[in-house]
């Protein structure tokens, strides 16, 4: 998509953080955006921020696990401002996941919001693009749709399936005069992290001897930690943006996602050694975090 101007965006999850940046960064592209939310108070404020530059924006609230919510959004978005240019499929959310006691509602939760959404924003929009043979999805997926990376396994089992989906959408769609993309972002400033902590799955001995409200402290001060090395989600929307204009199917933010991606093309053996690693790198910095709270997070594992 090379043009954004008058143009008509739809945008998920756009209260907070890549989709905020989004929506910003679009309406001053001269975009009509029609954002979306199921946090009514943070999207009111996104709203408020677009219309203090003079630009309008419509908002609807969207739980974009509920095909009846995206039924609606899309029905309102028509009557509004006509055909969708831009659909940006980007609400998520992670949950941590205990495999020794794994809770399949948090499981569900996860494969609702981040893969259902997607499935089920295809199914709403996409007749009508192909309709009108045009248009572009975006659909934000994560780096850990790429490799099997530390986040919980219930997240990057999402997000790979958002990657696979996109790819069969490309080569799909593209002779019928749609784009697709598929952002997958490394590490970027925003509230995903602190928000799935609200239902974190703590190991029950590990509650027992700790308490909740430390375990809270010790794993909120460590997102903090790891948020001070991320990228703005500004400056991450930047780029994406420019990519998305180059109508790429794989957006990147990092270099390192893409050496990843090579290195399992590359040698298989390096790569599983390299997984191994990665995950033995993560788990050492939360053993080192937690000692500084004189705990030996070792006797949990
Ligand atoms: N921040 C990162 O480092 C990172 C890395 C990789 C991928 N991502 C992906 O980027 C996307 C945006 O996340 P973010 O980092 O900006 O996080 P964020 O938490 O700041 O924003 C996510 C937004 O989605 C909304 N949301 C959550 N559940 C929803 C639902 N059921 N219906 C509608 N909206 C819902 C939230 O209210 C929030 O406004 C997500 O898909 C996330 O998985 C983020």
């Amino acid at each position: 998509m090379k043009e954004f101007i008058n143009k008509n965006c739809f945008i998920t999850g756009a209260a907070s953080g890549i989709g905020r940046s989004f929506a910003l960064a679009l309406a001053n592209e001269g975009m009509k955006l029609f954002i979306s939310d199921v946090n009514t108070e943070g999207l009111e404020q996104v709203k408020k921020e677009i219309e203090q530059k003079g630009i309008i924006v419509h908002s609807i609230k969207c739980d974009v696990s509920k095909l009846s919510d995206i039924e609606n959004a899309a029905k309102a978005f028509y009557s509004k401002l006509g055909d969708v240019d831009l659909l940006i499929n980007n609400a998520g959310i992670g949950r941590a996941v205990n495999l020794a006691n794994m809770n399949l509602e948090n499981w569900k939760k996860v494969v609702d919001v981040n893969l259902w959404s997607v499935i089920y924003s295809m199914k709403v929009f996409l007749p009508r693009m192909l309709e009108r043979k045009s248009g572009h999805i975006v659909n934000v997926a994560s780096g850990a749709g790429l490799f099997g990376s530390s986040e919980p396994p219930s997240y990057i089992t999402t997000k790979f399936a958002v990657v696979g989906l996109s790819e069969a959408l490309f080569s799909r769609l593209k002779p019928l005069g749609i784009n697709v993309s598929v952002i997958t972002p490394a590490l970027i400033r925003t509230n995903v992290f602190h928000s799935g902590l609200k239902n974190m799955e703590y190991d029950p001995k590990m509650l027992k001897d700790i308490g909740k409200e430390k375990l809270d402290e010790i794993y909120g001060s460590a997102m903090t930690n790891l948020m001070n090395s991320a990228m703005s989600p500004d400056v991450a929307v930047r780029k994406y943006i420019r990519q998305i204009k180059k109508d790429q199917l794989y957006i990147f933010d990092s270099q390192q996602i893409k050496h990843i991606v090579a290195l399992k093309g590359k040698n298989m053996k390096e790569y599983e050694e390299f997984l191994l690693n990665y995950q033995e790198m993560q788990a050492n910095s939360m053993k080192e975090h937690f000692q500084q709270y004189g705990i030996n997070i070792e006797d949990y594992w």
